[in-house]
Parts: structure tokens; sequence; C-alpha cells
């Protein structure tokens, strides 16, 4: 069958051929560490499910305006006592995680050829998001030397005639936070230009050592009528396979992305709304956060440090997320058993063979000279991959 133009152009994932690979060498039973999964290992909290479960017995079960009100108010309570913005409930819009919503903003603000900024390395779905939706993407380039971090400069230079920008902080795949300074220096760049800006605060609630999170349009008073905020229970919450979060933003937006889900999905699951709501109402929510968020940061502090003294690698301490992102190109040229490396994909693929440790290769994210390794797996774990991956490159 003749396909779509539209799928034809998006691109298959770099990683499917390292985890694909991965995947089939544990089925044969071969002991492979795996440091690819993007999701927390931990289960969701037992009160979140509960009050799932409790939803069910009650009886709900039909199509949600009276669950996702409850949600909307919630939401809009959190972003005016955690991240001091004021949205009314009617601004905010559940959505099948932060994904479903980038996704869908997208569709209803882009015409054919607008130009949306895309800061790299990035998470892979934008620039696929992006064309999806006939926009052109600019990827405006970062460094290690400059943390992965975008200045004010790269705004003004890249945002004169784009209409998006996308910000992602703390970010995947770099484990990267913008200092609130940094933030507040973009910010008003972006008032210099036309951009609206598309915060994906989806990690804002998993941040180490004395890193401030704040969020974009709280930066300003004139920045709310041009952001989106996008959130969702995956990461924080350790929800990823309820699919559920929620983006808030200007009222006109939300109405037509509520239109278009009207006839797409319409409202996320019944009684998954009710366990995201318990998420941002229970009392135990913020101890329980906390816990997960400290186990990783001493994950995180670990594994930073083992990768800075591996050969020919050095790595940018994450300060959020649950990443690391080394440059690994320090490698590039070596031999491996034979098997010369000389880029992210063949650095991943003679890890996985030789080492039998599963990495994403940066040239998923947009950056070639690194890997990505998360470290939402347990601390044994950790060392046992890290320890393999040493030897190697010894
Ligand atoms: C930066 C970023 N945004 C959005 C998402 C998607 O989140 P969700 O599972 O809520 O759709 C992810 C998941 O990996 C992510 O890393």
């Amino acid at each position: 069958m003749e396909l779509a133009d539209r799928i034809k152009s998006v691109g298959a994932s770099a990683t499917l051929a390292v985890t694909g690979r991965a995947a089939q060498m544990k089925a044969q039973g071969i002991d492979v560490v795996s440091f690819g999964a993007g999701e927390p290992d931990f289960d969701t909290p037992a009160f979140i499910k509960d009050a799932a479960k409790a939803a069910l017995d009650a009886g709900d079960t039909k199509y949600t305006p009276r669950c996702a009100g409850k949600l909307k108010a919630a939401v809009a309570e959190k972003l005016a006592k955690e991240n001091g913005i004021t949205v009314k409930p009617e601004q905010v819009l559940a959505t099948f995680g932060a994904k479903h919503g980038l996704f869908n903003a997208f569709q209803v603000l882009l015409n054919p050829g607008d130009k949306v900024l895309i800061p790299a390395p990035y998470w892979v779905s934008y620039p696929e998001m992006v064309k999806l939706a006939d926009g052109q993407c600019v990827f405006i380039p970062t460094s290690y030397e400059s943390g992965y971090k975008i200045t004010p400069d790269d705004v003004l230079k890249f945002g004169r005639d784009a209409k998006i920008l996308v910000m992602n902080s703390p970010n995947n795949p770099t484990g990267v936070t913008y200092t609130p300074a940094e933030l507040k220096a973009i910010a008003q760049a972006v008032l210099k230009t036309n951009l609206v800006v598309f915060s994906d605060e989806i990690y804002e609630k998993l941040i180490y050592g004395d890193t401030k999170f704040v969020s974009f349009a709280a930066l300003d008073p004139r920045l709310p009528e041009r952001t989106l905020t996008f959130n969702g229970h995956a990461k924080a919450f350790s929800m990823p396979g309820w699919r559920i979060g929620w983006v808030a933003g200007p009222q006109n937006v939300i109405k037509a992305m509520a239109t278009l889900g009207s006839h797409q999905t319409t409202d996320p699951v019944s009684f998954v709304q009710a366990g995201a709501l318990a998420a941002y109402t229970d009392p135990q929510s913020a101890a329980t956060v906390e816990k997960m968020r400290q186990e990783f940061e001493k994950r995180g502090r670990h594994m930073h440090q083992r990768l800075c003294g591996m050969p020919g690698v050095r790595c940018v301490k994450p300060t959020g997320a649950f990443y690391c992102f080394p440059d690994v190109s320090g490698n590039y040229g070596r031999s491996f058993g034979g098997t010369k490396v000389s880029d992210s994909l063949s650095f991943a693929a003679v890890a996985l063979e030789q080492a039998k440790v599963a990495l994403v290769p940066g040239v998923a994210f947009g950056e070639d000279r690194c890997v990505r390794l998360s470290f939402a797996t347990g601390m044994q774990q950790i060392d046992k991959g890290l320890d393999r991956l040493e030897a190697l490159l010894k």
C-alpha cells in the first residue's frame, strides 16, 4: 500500500538499531546492561494507584468533562503555587502525556514552512513533530564548552523570522538545567522577537545539587501570553505507562487544541486522570517524589564521576533529568576488537557487542560526538555496566 508523503519524511528512530539488538541479545540469554531507559525504574506510588482504582470502583468510567475539570483546576493551582504562573482552569488541557500535548500544539500553531528553533542536542521527537505539522526545523547548535546551552545572542540571531522556540530544561538528553539568570536573559531576548516559546518542563522536579528550577512563563509578566508550558506525570511521579500530561497557555491555543483533540483522542482516560489528580493533591506526594529525586541524584553523581575517569570521555555534570551525555569522541579513530569506531552509532554498537552495554547513540539527539546513558536503573547495574565500559575503553 502506498503511504502518504507525510509519514515517509519521518525518520525511523536511530536508536532502534541498538535497542532492538540489545533486546535480541537479552532474549538469547546474554547479560546485557541497559542504560537506554527513558523512564524511571520505580513503580508508580501506591497512593496514585489507589486513587485510580477508587475512581474505577466509583464508576468513573465515562467520557470525562467532570474529572477533566478537577484535573485542570489542580494543575492551575499547582502552577500558581509552585511555578508562579497564573492561569484559569480553561487555560489548561489534559493530554495523553507531554508528547501528545507537544504534538497537538505544533499542529494548531504551525503553517507550512513556519520555522521552529530547536536547540541541539534535542529530545528525539521535536523535529519529527515539527515535520508532521509541515514546519521547518532550525537547529541551534550548542557544544560541550557552552554546557549544551543556547544564549540570548542565539535567540536574536536565529529568532528573527521563526515562529516557535522549544526550550527543555532540565534537558533530555544532556541532563543540563539552565540557571534562572540564564533563562531570564534568554527570556529578554525572546521578548525582542515575535517568538512563541514551548517550554517542556517534564523534568522540573528532578533537579540536583543547588540547581533551582524556574518556569519560563514566570520570568516576565509579558511571557504568559506567548508561552505554552508542557508537563506530564511520567518522570516525577513514575507514571510513564499511564499516558497523562497537560499543557497550559493562552486560551485560544488551548481551545484550538481541545477542538483538535475532540476529533482525535477525546480527553485522557477517566481513572488515569484520577491518579494524576492524586499526584498533585495527595499529602504524601511531595515526600514520595523527593525520595525518588534523592536516589536519582546519588546515581547521577556517581555515574558522572566514573564516566569522567574513563579514557577519551568528558561529560557535563547532570543537574537534572536522569541522563549523562558523555562526549566519547576522544575514542573515535580507535579500534576495539578489530572494529574501528568513528561515530556514536559505531561506538554504541561496539559497547553493545563487546562490553554488553546498551547506550543510545547521540546522533539520535543531533550530537554525534556523544552517547546517552540513563541512570534510571539501580546502582548495582550502573556499576556493572560502567565497569564493563571502563574495561573496554582501557
Ligand atoms: C523532554 C521530554 N519531553 C517529553 C517527553 C514525553 O513525555 P510523556 O511520556 O509525558 O509523553 C519525554 C519523554 O521521554 C521527554 O524526555
